[in-house]
């Protein structure tokens, strides 16, 4: 069975004023009624394809991790990160831990701030690269584009590898310029959508080649990991040693190991309220809404209401959010930009 792999580690400052540092996107419910966390750990919790996950997160999120793990029944293992390292020791910690349960383990790391439909075509989608990763790729589930993103990896697909729907990573770019981007798409590439499944020796052996610092530190950190109250705290003076780089700049940019399955379920990584607004249902006048929110004549816009009344009238294509202590306005296509805006507040302080 496959050892889910969730990384809950990142901040989502874009989503700002809802998503907060003390209270990142992945914990709250923005599109449906559970946390974006809870979908993911729902998404991969059938028996038959599923062992119990394991939660890659920050010390200041444990909390978090535990009760909406046990709200829903899923009994998740929540590892500690003693400081942000970015996701490339966090899936190096992750595999190191799942190869101490078991030396075979082939692991699915997700991204726990995601939204993705279509649950059958995503466990159809894991299930057709578990063959592939016991062979040892590490598999990428790619996601058709759907605009020339800088925001993303882009990969080249290459010939099959004798397994179907699964072909070689020909090329893996992290984050192309825009020109690149462009080309890219044009050249029929696919986003790396975040999701990568693995044989936990795979990616290993694979990091101990590119950046053997890092395995050094992560394997040390886990074998000297404590227990406290339930969470596995890795070891703070070894994880530390970890450089801080993602799993793609660190493994995916450098290894030939790569393989790609197109991922055909609807996928956001939900980084912006435009984004959010893309992937959520909308009513008859095409808004997106939550929380008491009462529209007249208003069209296309996102409006998110946290415990504020908040009625938008003959406005269209704008995000509005309101929470107890702040509000929230923009077009929607200036959605990037709150990143930038979050960014000077926080210099004010
Ligand atoms: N536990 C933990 N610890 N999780 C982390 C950490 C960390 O230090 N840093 C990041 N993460 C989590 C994030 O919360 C997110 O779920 C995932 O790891 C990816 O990190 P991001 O920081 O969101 O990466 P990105 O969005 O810039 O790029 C990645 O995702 C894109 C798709 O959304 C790359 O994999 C791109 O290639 C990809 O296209
Ligand atoms: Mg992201």
């Amino acid at each position: 069975k496959i050892i889910p792999l969730l990384l809950a580690g990142g901040s989502g400052t874009r989503l700002w004023p809802v998503s907060r540092d003390a209270m990142p996107k992945q914990f709250l419910p923005l599109v449906g009624e559970r946390s974006t966390y809870q979908q993911a750990l729902a998404r991969v919790s059938s028996p038959e394809l599923f062992a119990p996950p394991i939660v890659m997160t920050a010390d200041d999120f444990r909390f978090f991790a535990k009760a909406q793990a046990d709200e829903l029944g899923i009994d998740a293992t929540v590892v500690l990160e003693p400081m942000r390292r970015d996701s490339g020791p966090a899936i190096a910690a992750g595999a190191a831990l799942a190869r101490k349960r078991d030396p075979g383990a082939v692991v699915l790391a997700i991204a726990a701030d995601h939204v993705i439909l279509d649950q059958d075509v995503f466990e159809a989608t894991c299930a057709a690269g578990l063959e592939a990763a016991e062979k040892g790729s590490i598999v990428t589930f790619g996601i058709l584009p759907s605009s020339p993103k800088t925001s993303y990896g882009y990969i080249r697909r290459g010939a099959s590898v004798g397994i179907d729907g699964v072909s070689v990573v020909d090329a893996f770019v992290e984050k192309p310029d825009a020109p690149t981007a462009a080309r890219y798409v044009a050249d029929g590439y696919l986003w790396n959508s975040g999701n990568f499944l693995f044989g936990a020796e795979t990616l290993l052996t694979e990091l101990a080649r590119f950046e053997p610092e890092m395995a050094r530190a992560v394997i040390a950190a886990v074998d000297k990991a404590s227990l406290d109250l339930g969470f596995v705290r890795l070891d703070a003076e070894a994880f530390g040693a970890a450089p801080q780089k993602s799993i793609d700049y660190a493994v995916m940019e450098r290894t030939d190991r790569t393989a790609v399955i197109e991922g055909r379920f609807r996928w956001s990584d939900i980084g912006s309220w435009d984004a959010v607004f893309d992937i959520a249902p909308r009513d008859d006048a095409g808004n997106v809404t939550s929380g008491p929110v009462e529209t007249y004549e208003a069209q296309d816009c996102i409006i998110h209401a946290e415990d504020r009344l908040t009625v938008a009238l003959g406005v269209k294509d704008l995000v509005i959010v309101t929470t107890p202590d702040a509000v929230l306005v923009l077009p929607r296509s200036r959605a990037e930009d709150v990143k930038a805006a979050v960014a000077m507040l926080k210099k004010q302080g």
